[in-house]
């Protein structure tokens, strides 16, 4: 801008100039000094227009509006560059000291990885696997499998029944939760003809408290041998073979009678204590030996509720809880550690 020729106005220049360099407080002092309403400068000489003589007042009232809008202008400016400033002050305070966002990497559940490992022990073994509902009817769970009519394991003490209606063509009784992967037993042998050889892992469910040994609902591997002259022999081999690929050669094994109504023979399967290794500990209770399943010879009633010839075929069912399993081998001394989901702890565990 040229020099007006009024003094008062040209002395204004080098402020409007230093406008770039005000800071906020600095630019709104400023403001209010030469535009304020009552006593800035540049609206001081606005009233004075009136006041000049007639051949003046132009050439003045042109200076001041001039210098109005350049400063109104530079205002403009040093606020908009201010608070461009401020902004990236912001962006740029990076706190350097904060841990850095942790990305998670997906991996498999210590319950899981069990199944998949005892899964593909059986696999190589030529086992099958398979699956059946988790919502099965009182035949599949209980009468197929050789319960007597009045056994405890169907009260509803013990076992979850579902307000639902049966299964169109399946065997009825009411509905319920599965209480074990046994009736998946049955599946098979109502799908296919021997032999047959299959292990189903799944959910099953219990009218239990979640306590440190129980969980309302958690998994099982079920595993079925169906086929002309299989024998107690041939249990014991498949399942000392199982015991040692899984928890190392040389695992100490024994079976110990026991019953399920679906078995006959019964045994329960114990390794050695995966703690002490056999010494005896607080976690076997100074036994030396943890159990790990429950096995036996499928009873022929079983089979004969299938529809097969119990003369003719034999085999041999075990069951197990991975999740037992799982805590055997990784000494967690309560199952709700496997199954309340907290990352804390299961990622140590995951593989
Ligand atoms: N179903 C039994 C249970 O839940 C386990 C089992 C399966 C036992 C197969 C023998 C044979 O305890």
């Amino acid at each position: 801008m040229t020099e007006t020729g009024y003094p008062e106005l040209d002395a204004l220049r080098p402020r409007l100039a230093a406008i770039a360099t005000l800071d906020n407080d600095g630019l709104e002092a400023e403001h209010t000094a030469v535009l304020g309403r009552k006593a800035g400068i540049l609206t001081g000489a606005s009233k004075q227009i009136p006041t000049l003589p007639p051949a003046e007042r132009r050439g003045y009232g042109a200076a001041v509006n001039q210098l109005k809008v350049a400063f109104e202008a530079a205002f403009a400016a040093r606020r908009a560059a201010l608070a461009e400033e401020a902004r990236r002050a912001r962006a740029a305070q990076v706190d350097r000291t904060m841990p850095a966002r942790r990305r998670w990497i997906g991996g498999y559940h210590p319950v899981t990885a069990v199944i998949d490992e005892i899964s593909d022990i059986f696999r190589g073994l030529g086992f099958a696997i398979a699956v059946g509902p988790e919502v099965e009817s009182e035949w599949y769970n209980f009468h197929a499998l050789n319960f007597p009519p009045d056994h405890p394991a169907m009260d509803l003490h013990d076992t979850l029944y579902v307000d639902a209606p049966p299964v169109p063509g399946e065997r009825g009784g009411r509905q319920l939760m599965r209480t074990h992967t046994s009736p998946v037993q049955i599946r098979e042998l109502l799908a296919h003809a021997p032999p047959i050889r299959a292990i189903m892992p799944g959910m099953v469910y219990r009218n239990d408290p979640f306590d440190p040994s129980h969980a309302p609902a958690f998994q099982q591997i079920e595993g079925l041998a169906v086929d002309e002259g299989i024998s107690f022999v041939d249990l014991k081999a498949t399942l000392a073979h199982f015991v040692q690929r899984f928890f190392g050669a040389g695992t100490e094994i024994r079976f110990r009678p026991s019953y399920f109504p679906f078995t006959e023979p019964s045994a329960e399967v114990d390794v050695e204590c995966q703690l002490c290794h056999g010494s005896g500990c607080p976690a076997c209770k100074g036994t030396g030996w943890m159990e790990i399943l429950g096995s036996g010879m499928v009873h022929p009633a079983v089979l004969e509720n299938c529809g097969l010839d119990a003369e003719r075929y034999t085999g041999f069912a075990f069951g197990m809880g991975p999740a037992r399993i799982a805590m055997l081998r990784y000494g967690v001394t309560d199952i709700r550690h496997l199954y309340e989901g907290d990352m804390r702890f299961l990622a140590h565990l995951a593989s």
